[in-house]
């Protein structure tokens, strides 16, 4: 199935993405890890995102759907995806629809994840993700064996730039503004999929499985 996690920052769609592209053998393809990739590479384009990112705004559409439109093209995309993060503003939505078109692709679904601020907050405070391979902690909620160091390479774990309160709020102020006019754009399209976030990752994957698992059956 090719799926979109929506949602808040910080109430866990990377968490929940990572585990059930596992279970399903489907890629996560999520943007702002694309994103975090370039930035590595010390690139002029790297050093432009990190100071937009950093601040907590959106890169341009265009240039957010040129990085996801080339990934898309990868065979793995084939079987199905989780797109994370991408569409966040309604012109996303429809560049977004247009680029599956052209590679003659729909969306399934979109998962509505939600849970309140106190939550969002608690969970983004205490977020650590491995430098490495980009798997994501919680020092408290979902830690790492050994302090500090990634379960699956033993990599440093390290607390992203757009952690800091001036920037999560930059970040829920574009959510409110440009994101939450999704849930409406894809209710309208019978796509919609709510899910309580505010439960433990178990939980929700369990929820989320046994739903996708019917709407799969429905497609068929
Ligand atoms: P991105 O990396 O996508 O960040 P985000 O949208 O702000 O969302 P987060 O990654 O912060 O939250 P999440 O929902 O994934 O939560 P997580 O699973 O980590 O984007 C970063 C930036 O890139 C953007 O601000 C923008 O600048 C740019 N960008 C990205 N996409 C773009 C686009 N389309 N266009 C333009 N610019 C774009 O979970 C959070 C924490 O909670 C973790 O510590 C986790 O362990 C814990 N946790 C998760 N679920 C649970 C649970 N159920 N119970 C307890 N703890 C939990
Ligand atoms: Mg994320």
């Amino acid at each position: 199935m090719n799926l979109v996690f929506l949602g808040k920052q910080g109430v866990g769609k990377g968490t929940y993405a990572q585990r059930y592209s596992k279970s399903e053998d489907i890629p996560h393809l999520s943007m702002g890890d694309l994103l975090r990739a370039e930035i590595k590479t010390d690139s002029e384009l790297g050093k432009q995102i990190a100071e937009i990112i950093n601040a907590g705004n959106l890169v341009p559409d265009e240039m957010a759907l040129q990085m996801l439109e080339k990934r898309l093209q990868q065979s793995d995309c084939e079987k199905g995806f989780i797109l994370d993060g991408f569409p966040r503003n309604l012109n996303q939505a429809n560049l977004l629809e247009k680029s599956l078109d052209r590679l003659g692709k729909k969306i399934d679904c979109v998962i509505d994840f939600f849970a309140s601020e106190k939550t969002l907050m608690e969970r983004l405070g205490g977020r650590w993700q491995c430098k490495k391979c980009a798997k994501i902690y919680h020092t408290t909620n979902l830690p790492s064996k050994v302090e500090g160091k990634c379960d699956l390479d033993g990599a440093d774990l390290y607390q992203r730039a757009d952690d800091k309160p001036d920037a999560i709020q930059k970040r829920f102020a574009i959510y409110e503004e440009q994101t939450k006019p999704l849930i409406d754009y894809y209710k309208e399209k019978g796509l919609l999929l709510d899910m309580n976030a505010d439960r433990t990752p178990e939980v929700v994957l369990k929820d989320l499985s046994k739903k996708l698992q019917e709407k799969k059956k429905q497609l068929q």
